[in-house]
C-alpha cells in the first residue's frame, strides 16, 4: 500500500532526524541527515529530485573540508540509508547527477567507506 509506505518513510525521516550523531570530523551525520532527508523518496521511490534534495547535496559537497568529512558523512549515508526499508542504492547514486553534481563516493551496502579519499 502506497499510503503506508509513505507513511513509514515519513516516520523514518523523522527518527533519522533526532537520532543519529557521528565521529569527530566536522560535519556531522546530523546535518548530513538534515541535508539529505529531503533526498529519501527519490531514493526509495525515484521519479524526480526535488529543489530542497539538490540544496542539501550542494551543501553538504561546498561542506566537506577533507577526508575525514568525505568518510563521515559515507558512513553517515550509508548508515542511514541501511535503515530505510525499500531503499534503491541505483536511486542513491543517481541523485548528485540528477541535480548536476557529483558525490565524492558511491554508496552501497558493500562500500568501504574508510577507503574514501
Ligand atoms: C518529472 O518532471 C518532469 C518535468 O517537470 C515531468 O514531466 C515528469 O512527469 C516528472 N516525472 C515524475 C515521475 O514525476
Ligand atoms: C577499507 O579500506 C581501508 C583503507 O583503504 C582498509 O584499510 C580496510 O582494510 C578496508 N576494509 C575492508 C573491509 O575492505
Amino acid at each position: 500500500m502506497a499510503v503506508t509506505k509513505v507513511a513509514l518513510v515519513a516516520s523514518m525521516m523523522a527518527c533519522m532526524m533526532i537520532t543519529c550523531s557521528y565521529g569527530e570530523s566536522s560535519l556531522s551525520c546530523d546535518q548530513v541527515t538534515i541535508w539529505l532527508t529531503p533526498c529519501i523518496p527519490y531514493g526509495v521511490f525515484g521519479g524526480n529530485v526535488t529543489s530542497l534534495c539538490c540544496q542539501g547535496v550542494y551543501s553538504l559537497n561546498a561542506a566537506y573540508k577533507n577526508g575525514d568529512d568525505r568518510r563521515g558523512a559515507c558512513q553517515c549515508i550509508k548508515d542511514r540509508a541501511a535503515l530505510i526499508p525499500g531503499m534503491n542504492y541505483d536511486h542513491v547514486n543517481e541523485v548528485p547527477g540528477r541535480c548536476g553534481t557529483k558525490c565524492p563516493f558511491k554508496v552501497y551496502p558493500s562500500t568501504n567507506c574508510s577507503a574514501v579519499q
